[in-house]
């Protein structure tokens, strides 16, 4: 019989907390390089994408593999626009799923996805082909965005909007939010925030679609995880939190005193900080270019709050490296193109989704189970049942 009990033999090595500078997989779908402050899709550097192209363009790189010609992006795009609608049973809920209060869009948005996801009949990653699990990638991508403004508008008691045919994501998206065709400097100046968020190497929230997928579950399965893991505070849920410090500061002269109170008192500076990014964000640098250009008081008092931050971490938490992230001038530009700003993360989802789905798709094509272990700490098993225990 074998022997059980006592110290755990050193069979597994024990990874850094959070994971941190450990390789959990192959990808080709792109990469975060920190140190050097630099991003990119399918070795194509991610900024200067979001500065040239159009979403439609880096999401057929991303799900499809390669750039398209002018013939295939207006293909896709005519192809993709046609996945816009609804299934029925979807839209008759959506009221439902967004009555209640408070009204927490990312958690109404994970519990629609499930149901597009049922009524839909994905199926197991498991039981399908490659080609099979791609298509509904890009139904699920389409689909995003149709249900987080439709969320938005159900919970305010609006009709849903049918988005211009002609519009491509990012402006239909505005439109689809607000009832409006947008400004096409706005659509513009949004089409590049979606596209720098599309993907951003082993995060949070690819990672659990990654998890979820390697069982072999469904689509739907693994982007409700996604969702779920973006949710939180220290991945996706900063750009709001990020705006409402702006609120807070309120005028130039206030920033350093309120800044600096926060640090000390234990707070993070939402917007600041990131665990890979040990230099610029290229994110936050593209961001601040787009909200200048874009204009308004508020893009100014943020390049002031952004300085006047950095001083600070630069006093209070030397040698940490902490920089501008992606969030903190992400909210100033969605504020700016009217964006509401409970609905900034599910926008942020709402791209995410194609890196989301590109992730699933290359997990679901070279599968293993992604199953670790950790190292148990507790009292030396087996630890010997109380005295007189009994079922009750
Ligand atoms: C993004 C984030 C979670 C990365 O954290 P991480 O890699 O785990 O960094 P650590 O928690 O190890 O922090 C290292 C040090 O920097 C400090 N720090 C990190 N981010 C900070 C911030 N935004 N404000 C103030 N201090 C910060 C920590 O307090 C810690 O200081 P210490 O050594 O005195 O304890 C973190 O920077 C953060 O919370 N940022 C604010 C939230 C945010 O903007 N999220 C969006 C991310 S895109």
């Amino acid at each position: 019989m074998t022997q059980v009990g006592g110290a755990a033999p050193p069979q597994v090595a024990m990874a850094a907390p959070g994971l941190e500078g450990v390789a959990v997989a192959e990808t080709t779908i792109g990469d975060v390089r920190g140190e050097e402050g630099f991003f990119h899709y399918r070795g194509y550097n991610a900024a200067e994408l979001a500065r040239r192209l159009s979403f439609e363009q880096v999401w057929h790189l991303l799900s499809e593999g390669f750039l398209p010609d002018a013939g295939q992006v207006a293909a896709f795009r005519q192809r993709t626009s046609a996945m816009r609608s609804l299934p029925e049973q979807v839209a008759r809920l959506l009221p439902e799923l967004a009555a209640g209060e408070p009204f927490v869009p990312l958690t109404a948005l994970r519990t629609a996805v499930s149901l597009t996801a049922g009524v839909l009949g994905l199926q197991p990653v498991m039981d399908i082909s490659a080609e099979e699990v791609r298509q509904q990638g890009l139904v699920m991508t389409a689909l995003a965005p149709v249900l987080v403004t439709g969320l938005y508008r159900a919970h305010r008691g609006e009709p849903l909007v049918v988005p211009d045919p002609d519009l491509g994501y990012a402006a239909a998206y505005l439109q689809m939010l607000t009832g409006r065709r947008p400004d096409p400097l706005q659509a513009r100046a949004v089409e590049k925030y979606l596209i720098l968020t599309m993907d951003h190497g082993f995060n949070a929230s690819t990672f659990t679609a990654r998890v979820i997928t390697s069982t072999g579950a469904d689509m739907g399965a693994a982007l409700v995880g996604a969702i779920g893991a973006l949710s939180g505070p220290l991945h996706g849920g900063a750009p709001s939190r990020a705006l409402q410090t702006l609120d807070e500061i309120g005028t130039e002269e206030r920033a350093y005193d309120y800044l600096r109170q926060k640090v000390e008192s234990g707070d993070r500076l939402m917007g600041f900080g990131h665990r890979v990014y040990k230099t610029d964000d290229p994110r936050s640098t593209l961001l601040r270019e787009v909200a200048l250009e874009l204009g308004g008081e508020q893009a100014r008092f943020a390049e002031h709050v952004e300085q006047t931050a950095l001083r600070v971490l630069g006093e209070l938490k030397p040698g940490r490296r902490l920089y501008t992230n992606v969030e903190f001038y992400a909210g100033v530009v969605m504020n700016t193109a009217g964006i509401p700003r409970e609905m900034f993360t599910p926008t942020f989802a709402s791209s995410r989704t194609v890196g989301w789905t590109a992730a699933i798709c290359e997990q679901a094509a070279h599968n293993r189970l992604i199953r670790p272990s950790a190292v148990y700490v507790g009292p030396t098993p087996p630890v010997p049942l109380p005295e007189g225990s009994r079922y009750a």
